[in-house]
């Protein structure tokens, strides 16, 4: 069943956006050669709690951190640890918050210092794919479009999109119906309607698409070892313009202040 969102609990979903989105451009700015991704980490619990929200991600089924940090080949649910990033890596951030109550998830990647043009096209494309997607959340559309949209743009620029793992409707908890691929499956698709609330993650490798999990049963890293990309943010499905949930600018207008 998809939870449609009444006007008091978008309010309530535009300031957990709001918050998740500040907490990724913080920690964004933090990443720098030689920082420990335990150090980004702790940085991002110490954002989630100025903001006076709380992790969505830690302990959920067990994860045992803050936020996800993915680096290089890894495309999701990294572990952070002792590991140094290096001038020239891609780090894969995933934010997701609980601000009274509701939830707000948003992912993007950078650069450590610089990176070859490579990982960088790789890192364009996702962020365009992401938008790609986002134009297509429109009441009337079918959830299928948005993957279509992903997938034809990804794919045209000569990368993969992962299957494995997908986007997903986003309020009070922050895995709801429906799923969001990025991919067309021919399967019966949901319509979208105004009032739905929806992540759309492209995760996109520069090599095939095929993805295994390592023994730590978290981090997603890419079979053939080539760099991956993932973008995300929270939309609100409305009967004009999708509005991007996940904005830290509307921290400036009556949702949450510093
Ligand atoms: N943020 C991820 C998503 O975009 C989910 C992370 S689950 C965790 O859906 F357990 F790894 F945190
Ligand atoms: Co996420
Ligand atoms: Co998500």
């Amino acid at each position: 069943m998809i939870i449609l969102k009444n006007g008091r609990e978008i309010d309530a979903m535009r300031a957990a956006g709001a918050v998740a989105s500040a907490v990724l451009h913080d920690v964004a700015a933090a990443v720098v050669p030689g920082i420990t991704t335990r150090a980004l980490d702790e940085f991002a619990a110490a954002r989630i709690k100025n903001y006076g929200a709380r992790s969505a991600f830690l302990n959920y089924q067990g994860y045992p951190c803050h936020m996800c940090i993915s680096v290089n080949e890894e495309v999701v649910h990294g572990i952070a640890g002792d590991r140094r990033l290096e001038y020239g890596d891609i780090a894969s951030l995933d934010v997701g918050v609980v601000y009274h109550d509701f939830i707000g998830d948003t992912a993007c990647t950078v650069p450590v210092g610089g990176c070859d043009l490579r990982a960088q096209r790789l890192m364009d494309v996702t962020e365009q794919a992401l938008h790609e997607g986002i134009a297509q959340a429109v009441a009337g559309n079918r959830v299928a479009d948005i993957s279509r949209a992903v997938q034809t743009f990804v794919e045209k620029n000569g990368f993969s999109v992962v299957r494995e793992f997908v986007g997903h409707g986003v309020g009070r908890s922050m895995h709801e119906a429906p799923q969001v691929p990025n991919y067309v499956d021919g399967k019966p698709s949901p319509r979208l309607r105004a009032g739905m609330t929806i992540a759309i993650e492209p995760m996109v490798n520069a090599g095939g698409p095929a993805v295994k999990v390592l023994s730590d049963r978290w981090t997603v890293v890419t079979q053939d070892g080539q760099v991956s990309a993932h973008f995300e943010h929270t939309v609100l499905v409305t009967d004009g313009e999708p509005e991007i949930l996940t904005c830290s600018a509307k921290m400036l207008s009556g949702h949450p202040q510093r």
